[in-house]
């Protein structure tokens, strides 16, 4: 179709959208069809942001179709079929947990009900900027009226990271690697499944064969990989985010390989024993534009008892923005 797909960014002046924006003006993410991009930022950044759309322009992709940009999210999110929602607020110094939720929370019902009132009726919406599941969850319960399937937060970026740092402990390409879940939050406490993933077709722990490497070694490292970003890299994974962003969205657009699956955070039917209605990870596979979580798997005691610590954590997220009003 030459009718332009309407994809709204938030934090668009920030350091994931300076890889993203060009990821999808490129064709990363919808190939040949165009695309126009809409892209909120808070006032005071939106100089910066004109900066970066004179080099969207200076790149001449042939499929972007125009480029808008705002602080009012009624005006950018206007008709958008696709929305990242990457802007959020950091941590910084002094603010607790509770502080940072808040002023979060203010982000995302704000958006939610904007989405809510303008957004495309075939919207999706994907949640990058952290904390992201509870992020999402926000959003999702101040759109009344979008259908809860069409939110989700990423752990792409942990699932791309999961079958990477596999890879490299076979010697194996990470092509071999299929099948991967993240279960859970995207915090310290995401469980990466092994027991499930499969190298060149095989089960990858049988592989693998060593539970403590698998406990103390693998699980820690593809959890806490942001934060080693952070120690070298002295910012935090941008190139890596906006990759993991692409691709969730490209995959619940345009589906999943057969006999494939990717992790996503969506909101909870009850499987796997997680809460009806929390946003969590799990295997998905996408067609048609829609997700289903994959059914039928073997989650063993050990694989039992991460995923319910991890969900207990996204519960007290979810209690504590219950609190302060938000959902
Ligand atoms: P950044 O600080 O460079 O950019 C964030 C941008 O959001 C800033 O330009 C800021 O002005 C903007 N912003 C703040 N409030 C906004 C609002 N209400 N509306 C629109 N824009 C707003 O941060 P960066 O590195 O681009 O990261 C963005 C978010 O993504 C952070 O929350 C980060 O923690 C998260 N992240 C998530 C990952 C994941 O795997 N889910 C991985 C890496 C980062």
């Amino acid at each position: 179709s030459t009718t332009p797909v309407k994809v709204a960014v938030t934090g668009a002046a920030g350091q994931i959208c300076y890889s993203l924006l060009f990821r999808i003006a490129s064709g990363a993410l919808l190939g040949d069809t165009p695309v126009e991009l809409r892209l909120l930022e808070i006032t005071p950044a939106l100089p910066r942001l004109e900066g970066v759309v004179m080099e969207l322009e200076d790149c001449a992709f042939a499929n972007l179709a125009g480029v808008q940009i705002g602080d009012d999210p009624e005006k950018v999110f206007d008709g958008a079929n696709l929305v990242m929602l990457v802007g959020a607020m950091p941590r910084k110094e002094g603010m607790d947990r509770s502080d940072l939720l808040s002023a979060n929370g203010k982000i995302f019902t704000g958006q939610g009900k904007a989405l809510n009132k303008v957004a495309a009726s075939d919207v999706k919406v994907l949640v990058t900027g952290n904390p992201a599941n509870t992020n999402a969850l926000i959003a999702m319960d101040n759109a009344k009226d979008i259908p809860r399937e069409r939110f989700s937060a990423l752990t792409r970026l942990d699932h791309n990271r999961a079958k990477s740092q596999l890879a490299s402990k076979l010697g194996v390409g990470v092509g071999s690697v299929t099948n991967m879940t993240i279960w859970g939050n995207h915090s310290n406490t995401q469980y990466p499944d092994l027991y499930n993933a499969k190298v060149d077709g095989k089960n990858a722990f049988a592989q693998i064969n060593d539970q403590d490497w698998y406990e103390n070694e693998y699980i820690p490292t593809v959890a806490k990989r942001g934060g080693a970003v952070i120690a070298a890299r002295g910012a935090s994974s941008a190139a890596s985010a906006a990759n993991a962003t692409v691709e969730a969205m490209h995959d619940w657009a345009l589906g999943t390989p057969a006999g494939d699956w990717v992790s996503m955070s969506v909101v909870s039917d009850g499987s796997y024993g997680v809460p009806e209605g929390l946003i969590s990870s799990f295997p998905v596979t996408c067609a048609n534009g829609s997700y289903s979580i994959v059914q039928g798997l073997e989650i063993n005691d050990f694989g039992k008892q991460k995923i319910a610590a991890s969900v207990a954590e996204l519960q007290t997220e979810q209690n504590a923005v219950r609190e302060l009003g938000l959902i």
